[in-house]
């Protein structure tokens, strides 16, 4: 902000004109400062609702339930699996978490998941990833039931997404068309540029839009002249995994900013791809991080499993 100051030599009415017109600038700038799309206000006002969708599943003797298989011992995928067996046991979805060595050869995997495909207690199957390199995480994400792939990453599913007849959207992208549709941002007919083409959010969030009547330009970090892009988008995702990524200079004025990033920096401050302090000035709608997309996506976990449960 350009700092300002009243000169003194100024007569008394004229450092009062002055101080009305500082007072109404400032005014303006944070009237045009970006909504904020609260993804943990949206998280709880959607669990709250899946509670009483629970209740009447136990209503019918059906207690939904959800296995998370982990593989291994990544902190950060630790600590994604407690969030989601948690998330389930505040709405009264059973969790059944599954903790494997490190080193757990693909063929016990699999039998495992084999084991959960065929346990009616159990509604929705998902296996944390990244898995150890020795296992084929293709081959892992085929043997899930398509009928309990919470993830939406079975190829069965991809394809359904693609040809617009998905069963279970995978959970981060379903997660960020849910804010839109809270928030009530228009998608149809707009340009909605994607950054990032990774299955789980790059691609199927662009098909997701692209089925809600966009104009989808997918990049990446490494698109040549990334800014004449996304000058001209009115939705912008990015899913880099890059701080900083958007800057101000990328955004047109009034457009709608998704940042799926999560990044730690060396400080421990966890931050987005997008540059927040100074892209919320620019744009008219953006998610925050933490906070933003973050939540939403262990809640779209929790209505796939529900979804799963209610198709019995
Ligand atoms: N690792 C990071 N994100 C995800 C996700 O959405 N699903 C699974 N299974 N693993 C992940």
């Amino acid at each position: 902000m350009v700092p300002c100051t009243i000169r003194p030599s100024l007569k008394l009415s004229e450092r009062v004109r002055v101080k009305d017109a500082l007072i109404f600038s400032l005014s303006t700038k944070v009237a045009m400062a970006a909504k904020i799309i609260d993804g943990k206000h949206v998280s709880q006002v959607l669990r709250e609702e899946m509670k009483k969708r629970t209740q009447n599943l136990l209503q019918k003797n059906i207690h939904p339930g959800l296995a998370v298989i982990l593989v291994g011992e990544d902190p950060a995928s630790q600590v994604y699996v407690r969030n989601k067996a948690k998330a389930c046991e505040d709405i009264g979805v059973h969790s059944r978490v599954i903790r494997l060595a490190g080193d757990t050869s693909e063929a016990d995997l699999l039998e495992q998941i084999e084991s959960l495909n065929q346990d009616p207690s159990i509604h929705g199957i998902l296996v944390q990833l990244p898995l150890p390199a020795h296992i084929d995480s293709g081959k892992v994400l085929e043997t899930i039931s398509p009928s309990k792939d919470v993830d939406g990453f079975h190829r069965e599913s991809v394809g359904a997404l693609v040809t617009g007849h998905a069963v279970f959207y995978p959970c981060t992208p379903h997660g960020v068309i849910k804010l839109l549709e809270f928030y009530k941002l228009p998608v149809e007919g707009l340009h909605a540029v994607v950054i990032g083409r990774s299955n789980i959010v790059g691609k199927p969030v662009a098909l997701m839009l692209l089925e809600r009547g966009a104009t989808v330009t997918i990049c990446t970090s490494r698109t040549k002249d990334l800014k004449s892009f996304t000058r001209q988008a009115d939705i912008v995702v990015v899913a880099v995994g890059k701080p900083h990524l958007l800057t101000t200079d990328m955004v047109k004025s009034g457009a709608v900013v998704v940042d799926v990033g999560i990044n730690r920096l060396d400080s421990g401050k966890l931050v987005g791809d997008v540059d927040y302090e100074n892209v919320s000035e620019v744009a008219g709608s953006i998610t925050p991080v933490p906070g933003g997309v973050g939540p939403m996506t262990i809640t779209m976990l929790l209505e796939n499993t529900l979804k799963a449960a209610e198709a019995l």
